[in-house]
């Protein structure tokens, strides 16, 4: 699938883009034929409505988006592109009616509206076509496109056909497109090497469990991006009902956001040392599965009771969040699906994270709000360290209660991060439950358009 902007003709297709409440003067202005031909149709300027305005011999004069107004608009994002979608097959360009501080967002919504996964069936596809306006950057838009592309198609495509091999591969496909390095341990070679509890977890899977690692960069502040790999979540023997484990092939979504976030700054060429980790296992149910009660050493010594094998993510996390430590970059940010708590917070359209950096959390938040890319921040709250110490070990992967589940889950990931400056979490859901407009219905990137932006100041 090409993800691009059509090259500017001279007889491109004008869009002009009308706020209801600027319907009536606008059509004032046009040709009575115009006029008459919007009134007749029932053009209203509503959110997401389209109109092509016919020439005499009825090839296309105009195309008219309707913006609806500012508070419809504030229900949603990528408004252009719901109209868009709507449009006859052609080359477009944006006329008037959007502001230019916009301009990169509906830009970037029509060509995310061209998303199809056709891996399994055909999909007929989007032709209607747009010219890249002035003014915006369209390499970057573009970039950002196949970055959160690829994270779709990662996501949807099932675990019969995305096991941990299988996002190895996607891994080097994308290291190779653009010349990172790439390392993969895999199997008994976990143990060897030190990260037991991603051998933990995956070892009862057929496909065998491995960390992916990958570096790209020659200059620049270092960053260190680690995405949960979970190809499937069946929770173990603590097994999930069929309801839960409906969605989880949707479980490496965050090592999915990774590789799309990684694709947006190799493709821009950020001034970034980048690395990515991605512990890609199977949490798979067989007679060698861990069991509840079970205590694991981690990479970082320090000892974990298993009180719920479905509270897999943290495991894996923590052996790749160690070896990110071990070498103490700039920023490490992890992004996983880790908990339904998060879910029954902020639902399934915000990302919650957690950082104690101000200056990042400022920078994302001005970043996730200029590019339609939402994000809420959540306290690191340090008196429920308590609830995340059992007993007999020093850390429990499941606290009983389920208070605050997604700041626990959050507070024992930081445990793995004692000496870099700082540490950034995004617990996300990564599914979009119903389309809207340049969000397909299906696997979705969530946070990583307003981290590549705000890395480019807060970095
Ligand atoms: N992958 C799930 C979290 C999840 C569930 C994300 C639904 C998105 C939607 C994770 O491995 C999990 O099962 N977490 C448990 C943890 C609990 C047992 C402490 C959860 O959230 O229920
Ligand atoms: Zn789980
Ligand atoms: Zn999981």
């Amino acid at each position: 699938m090409a993800v691009q902007f059509a090259d500017a003709t001279p007889d491109s297709i004008a869009v002009h883009v009308i706020d209801e409440q600027d319907l009536a003067q606008w059509a004032n202005q046009q040709q009575p034929m115009t006029k008459a031909w919007v009134e007749a149709n029932g053009f209203q300027g509503a959110l997401h409505q389209a109109l092509i305005v016919p020439a005499q011999y009825g090839s296309p004069l105009m195309a008219l988006a309707g913006y609806g107004n500012a508070a419809s608009r504030k229900r949603g994002r990528f408004h252009l592109a719901g109209a868009a979608a709507k449009f006859p097959e052609g080359v477009y360009h944006i006329a008037s009616g959007i502001a230019d501080e916009h301009m990169p967002q509906e830009a970037l919504g029509w060509l995310l509206q061209s998303y199809r996964f056709d891996r399994y069936k055909s999909a007929s596809i989007m032709t209607a076509h747009l010219v890249a306006p002035d003014g915006v950057d369209a390499d970057e838009i573009t970039a950002l496109a196949i970055g959160e592309m690829l994270t779709r198609d990662l996501i949807n495509t099932p675990a019969s056909d995305m096991g941990p091999p299988q996002l190895e591969q996607a891994a080097r496909d994308l290291a190779k497109e653009f010349g990172a390095a790439i390392d993969v341990i895999v199997g008994a070679d976990l143990l060897t090497q030190n990260f037991p509890m991603i051998h933990t977890v995956g070892r009862a899977a057929d496909r065998a469990p491995r960390l992916i690692d990958m570096r790209w960069g020659k200059s620049g502040p270092t960053l260190t991006l680690v995405g949960k790999g979970v190809c499937f979540d069946t929770g173990g023997l603590n097994i999930k009902p069929g309801a839960s484990m409906g969605l989880m092939k949707k479980d490496m979504g965050g090592s999915a956001a990774v590789l799309g976030l990684a694709h947006m700054i190799m493709a821009t060429n950020q001034k970034i040392k980048l690395r990515v980790l991605i512990p890609a296992v199977e949490n798979s149910i067989s007679a060698n599965a861990f069991r509840p009660q079970d205590i694991l050493t981690s990479r970082k010594g320090l000892t974990v009771e298993i009180n719920n094998t479905d509270a897999e993510g943290r495991l894996v996390l923590a052996d790749a969040l160690a070896l990110a430590d071990e070498e103490k970059p700039d920023l490490i940010i992890s992004m996983a699906t880790l908990t339904g708590a998060a879910r029954v917070a902020v639902g399934p359209d915000l990302a919650p994270y957690f950082t104690d950096d101000p200056q990042l959390a400022k920078a994302l938040e001005t970043a996730a709000e200029t590019h339609a890319d939402p994000v809420w921040r959540l306290p690191f709250h340090n008196p429920y360290e308590t609830m995340i110490e059992p007993g007999i070990a020093d850390l429990d992967n499941a606290p009983k209660g389920g208070f605050a589940g997604c700041i626990t889950a959050a507070l024992f990931l930081r445990r793995f991060v004692t000496n870099t400056p700082r540490y950034m979490h995004f617990d996300i859901y990564g599914w979009q439950p119903n389309a809207a407009p340049a969000r397909a219905k299906g696997g979705v990137g969530q946070a990583t358009r307003a981290l590549f932006q705000a890395l480019k100041t807060a970095l």
